[in-house]
């Protein structure tokens, strides 16, 4: 057991579930179960979802995300919503560049300004690489090393402290959970993302830089994903969105 580290659960809920009621019955039992926790538990709903998270005081454990969020903080961008918006929201960490929309158009330079807006702003980024395949001859691995290249390109030093990194392979998404990556496999992609960050910005600060994985987190492939793949917590989509088993993967993590 490792009682110094201290995971990240995050719960990614995409557009999910399909009303209000719903959202406050599945919080509710998340909070009841990240009460006295070690590990840093994060929600993420909908915007329109947000406010109805605070319906009383949260655990020192649990905090509250968002999904996106436009770089700019105010003006006409119909349909954006801004990093001032989301301070005055109490959210504290902001998913960014998630595959599901770098489909829908995002790229890795939208996504750099919007890390930018975000650190201006306090705010804390959950920034999202990876892969959508893999190939045999380890080219996964340059394109891994130019995302985070762009990404990163505008992060100074002593904003550092505040950014998590995301490792989403897309071929890992909302797949089976034997599908979800190998331990093993894991920890080359954590190391490859160190290196990157201590040759940036130096070792002390590179190292300690949060890397968690998503891709199909479930508690029965938990344990390993932390423990051999020496990731610093999940972001979780489906299971996140039961209560049961987030609150297993959370209950996982703290006993590790
Ligand atoms: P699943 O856990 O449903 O595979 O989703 C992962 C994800 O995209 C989290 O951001």
């Amino acid at each position: 057991m490792n009682k110094d580290k201290k995971y990240y659960i995050i719960g990614n809920w995409k557009m999910n579930p399909e009303n209000k009621k719903d959202a406050k019955k599945i919080f509710g039992e998340i909070k009841k179960a990240s009460q006295r926790r070690r590990s840093k538990i994060i929600i993420c709903p909908p915007f329109v979802y947000l406010n109805a998270m605070y319906t009383g005081r949260l655990p020192k454990s649990l905090s509250i995300g968002a999904q996106n969020c436009f770089w700019k903080e105010r003006g006409s961008f119909t349909g954006e919503i801004s990093p001032t918006q989301l301070v005055d929201m109490k959210v504290e960490y902001v998913i960014l560049g998630h595959s599901e929309r770098r489909t829908l158009g995002e790229d890795d330079g939208l996504v750099s300004k919007k890390i930018k807006a975000l650190l201006s702003n306090g705010l804390r980024p959950i920034v999202c690489v990876g892969e959508s395949e893999r190939d045999g001859d380890g080219r996964y691995l340059n394109f891994l090393e130019s995302q985070l290249d762009t990404v990163f390109s505008d992060v100074v030093s002593a904003e550092l402290d505040r950014v998590v990194i995301a490792y989403e392979p897309v071929w890992a998404i909302g797949k089976n959970e034997d599908d979800a990556i190998t331990g093993h496999s894991l920890y080359e992609i954590v190391i490859l993302i160190k290196r990157f960050l201590s040759r940036k910005y130096g070792k002390e600060r590179g190292f300690s830089v949060p890397i968690i994985y998503g891709g199909s987190v479930s508690p029965s492939n938990a344990e390993g994903i932390l423990g051999e793949g020496n990731a610093d917590g999940l972001l979780i989509g489906r299971e996140s969105l039961d209560p049961k088993s987030f609150s297993k993967i959370i209950e996982l993590a703290d006993n590790l």
